[in-house]
């Protein structure tokens, strides 16, 4: 710490103090050393604001020009790592505008007219995650996108479809991953609700109580894209509110957990997909590790690890609700616990996004154009599967109701015919037809068609339904949502 850094700092508050921090209490306060990933939208909000208070003529537009020039220095000197960080300036905000002092005097001085850290910082962390944000939305795009094309590949392969985890009905693989696209739809959906509500400026919110300089809220909101879909400026208008909300930090985190725990369902189906005893998929070797006492394993550790991981974005979000909850209005420095969670809830989202879109769909090869090294598909294990598990005892009882049975007692008649069938180790659709006439005589060899696989599949032809024609209607209004 160089003497004169410490007297820039310690002059913003400091006459009244008479001893210096300790300095575990100073390392204990400061943020910088997260917070500094702030520094864009740092440099943007001051930029914004600097500008605005110059065509309100409360500085000089020599100060303008001055504040610009230094900015633009300390923008060049922190992309090129050049920026020196300091501890004693707390936090980003303090470490910027003192270098900005440094390089242009009494202009970077003025910068703080009419503003306080307080909604500073509401403003920066707001304006960095409407833009995270977006970055979230494209990927969610992607896997939604890759999971499309596996599905497109795979209409006709029939996969057992559980309950209880306990082979249920036959259902279409695409339509199976079809059901993640929907719940990624609505993740996206999420993203862009809680960005219309982050999109929103703090800054004018002052200390808490507002300004008396005739600050231009409008024209700040406007520059730094904090509008609506009409175009109009979204301003905060309660001052005290401004500067300590942190809803949106909470609602991200709250999509975000959502988000994670889809993935963390497809995870655990991977997970199981993969293990010996189903062994319907494979994921390319590159998503997997192997055992270092155990030559022949092949362990699924990326899907292990986002199942993992989605517990941290839990915690986080459990981590950021109680952080609001006993805090009186307005600002109070417990907020400045808001970014770690934030800053890894939006890092491990990303990175898990951006990792199963590519284990799912695979990477374009350069040399081909095609997409290669997404997950296999075994059509004939899936198969095997769902005929040892009396998937078609379902159709069984429709065709008994179609042929005039209440349903309840069709119910009764299959539970029988499948009571027979396990017992001599058969599929229903491998007993002889005098055998299931036994169980009720309006059977006729018509049967067959509805106790195969893929009558099942057929049958079930409902807008949502499984079946491949519904499948694919499906598949085209997701190309049509997504444009691609
Ligand atoms: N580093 C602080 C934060 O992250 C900035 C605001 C500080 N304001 C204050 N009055 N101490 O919240």
């Amino acid at each position: 710490m160089s003497k004169n850094q410490f007297d820039q700092k310690s002059q913003a508050w400091s006459a009244l103090f008479s001893e210096p921090m300790s300095d575990l209490v100073k390392r204990y306060t400061a943020s910088v050393f997260f917070d500094k990933r702030l520094w864009q939208a740092d440099i943007q909000g001051s930029l914004a604001h600097a500008e605005m208070l110059s065509a309100q003529n409360i500085i000089s537009t020599q100060d303008l020009a001055d504040i610009q020039r230094g900015m633009a220095q300390i923008a060049d000197e922190i992309t090129k790592g050049q920026f020196v960080w300091q501890l004693d300036l707390e936090d980003v905000h303090l470490n910027i505008e003192a270098r900005l002092t440094q390089i242009v005097g009494d202009a970077g001085k003025r910068l703080h007219t009419g503003r306080s850290r307080n909604d500073q910082v509401a403003t920066d962390v707001r304006l960095w995650l409407v833009s995270e944000i977006d970055l979230i939305s494209a990927l969610l795009n992607d896997l939604q996108k890759s999971l499309i094309e596996v599905a497109e590949r795979n209409v006709e392969v029939i996969l057992p479809g559980f309950t209880h985890l306990q082979v249920a009905q036959p259902v279409s693989f695409a339509h199976h991953l079809l059901a993640y696209v929907e719940m990624f739809a609505r993740d996206a959906e999420r993203m862009a609700d809680v960005r219309r509500r982050t999109n929103r400026l703090p800054l004018g919110s002052a200390a808490l109580a507002g300004t008396s300089y005739p600050l231009d809220r409008e024209r700040v909101a406007k520059s730094l894209g904090m509008v609506d879909a009409q175009g109009q400026a979204c301003v905060s208008q309660n001052s005290l509110d401004g500067v300590s909300d942190r809803d949106f930090a909470i609602e991200f985190t709250a999509a975000a957990t959502l988000c994670m725990v889809h993935i963390s369902r497809l995870s655990e189906e991977l997970i199981l997909w993969m293990s010996q005893n189903f062994g319907f998929v494979k994921i390319a070797d590159r998503f997997t590790t192997g055992s270092s006492i155990m030559p022949q394993k092949k362990n699924p550790d990326v899907p292990e690890l986002a199942r993992g991981k989605t517990g941290r974005v839990v915690g986080h979000l459990m981590g950021l609700i109680t952080l609001m909850k006993g805090q009186p209005l307005a600002y109070n420095k417990d907020n400045q616990e808001d970014k770690e969670p934030l800053f890894d809830t939006v890092d491990t989202l990303k990175d898990t996004l951006r990792i199963f879109s590519e284990m799912i769909c695979g990477q374009v090869n350069a040399q081909t154009g095609q997409k290669e090294g997404g997950i296999s598909v075994n059509a004939a294990a899936m198969e095997a599967a769902t005929k040892k598990g009396y998937a078609t005892a379902t159709d069984l009882a429709d065709y008994l109701v179609k042929k005039g049975l209440p349903f309840r007692d069709a119910h009764e008649v299959v539970a029988h015919a499948v009571k027979t069938a396990q017992s001599e180790n058969l599929d229903l659709s491998e007993l002889p037809l005098t055998t299931l006439q036994k169980f009720n005589p309006a059977i006729e060899k018509d049967v067959f068609e509805c106790l195969s696989l893929v009558g099942s599949l057929n049958a079930r032809n409902t807008l949502g339904g499984t079946a491949p024609d519904q499948v694919r209607l499906q598949i085209a209004r997701h190309h049509a949502r997504l444009g691609f």
